[in-house]
């Protein structure tokens, strides 16, 4: 496969790599950008970036292991095992360069892809997310959820979930949201649920990655974002050499399910300015 910029692509596929079934998303024309999603949802949360951005890019959005129609992980796993996940997709597609764009654990991910696989990145968008690891509490948090998912299975977790990361103006005046996070999430096995959060509570700290990145790179944040907030945001943009960000009014954790459409204007106009040529 070859992204000449000319061919068309749409495709909903499975694919085996690395022993695993991968399942991943392509649509679109152009260079290829690829969208890691967020916890515990699944590639599902991007049709609207997807919509919005494949008259001009190859929109590459894997499901991580465990999630959307990945198969569940066999073993413990660790933002490495995810980023070498998605280097192993990227291989099989026969795609060496890239955007890459990752929405929070899809932004620890990123991170990981990018101390594995830095020379294959053409640009770092990171929304809602953070470089630093969980704090002491952040990672208590993380262990207790994995206790309650082990004793009474992920439901009970799930349905606080949707909630929980939504921005209060989502919540108050868009109610269809909290809705499409709940169906987008669906119902994770519980051991892709632990696995996954125990990844998150043990990442490793990519704050040094920060300053090495060479390539440009957009943060973006809702401005109600209370888990990973604006201040987390600016640290980012700070430490990164040519970083700009864009803030998201009205929207909370799930910045671009929340306000879909200046989400994917940030993204848009900053590969615009950055790849004028490319598509
Ligand atoms: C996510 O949205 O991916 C998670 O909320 C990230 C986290 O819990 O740190």
């Amino acid at each position: 496969m070859r992204y000449d910029g000319k061919k068309q692509w749409g495709w909903r596929v499975h694919i085996e790599v690395g022993g695993i079934r991968m399942g991943y998303d392509m649509e679109g024309r152009g260079a290829p950008l690829v969208l890691l999603h967020g916890f515990p949802l699944n590639r599902a949360m991007w049709r609207a970036q997807v919509a919005g951005l494949r008259d001009r890019f190859t929109v590459i959005a894997p499901d991580f292991r465990g999630f959307g129609d990945s198969e569940i992980p066999r073993n413990p796993m660790t933002m490495d095992a995810y980023a070498q996940d998605v280097i192993a997709l990227l291989d099989a597609l026969d795609c060496p360069r890239f955007a890459l764009e990752g929405l929070s654990m899809g932004g620890y991910v990123a991170f990981r892809v990018m101390a594995l696989a830095a020379d294959r990145v053409s640009a770092l968008l990171i929304a809602d997310s953070r470089a630093e690891p969980d704090t002491d509490e952040g990672r208590q948090r993380r262990y207790a959820a994995v206790a309650r998912i082990e004793d009474e299975g992920p439901a009970g977790y799930l349905a606080e979930f949707a909630g929980l990361v939504v921005g209060p103006t989502t919540k108050a005046q868009r109610p269809g949201v909290v809705q499409a996070v709940r169906e987008i999430i669906g119902a994770p096995p519980a051991r892709s649920l632990t696995a996954a959060l125990s990844a998150m509570a043990s990442r490793p700290d990519s704050r040094s990655l920060l300053g090495e990145v060479k390539v440009p790179a957009l943060v973006v944040v809702g401005e109600e974002d209370t888990l990973t907030p604006p201040e987390a945001a600016e640290v980012m943009v700070a430490a990164l050499p040519n970083a700009r960000l864009v803030r998201i009014p009205s929207a909370g954790h799930m910045s671009n399910l929340e306000a879909p459409e200046a989400f994917t204007r940030a993204v848009r106009d900053f590969l615009a300015a950055e790849f004028p040529t490319a598509g």
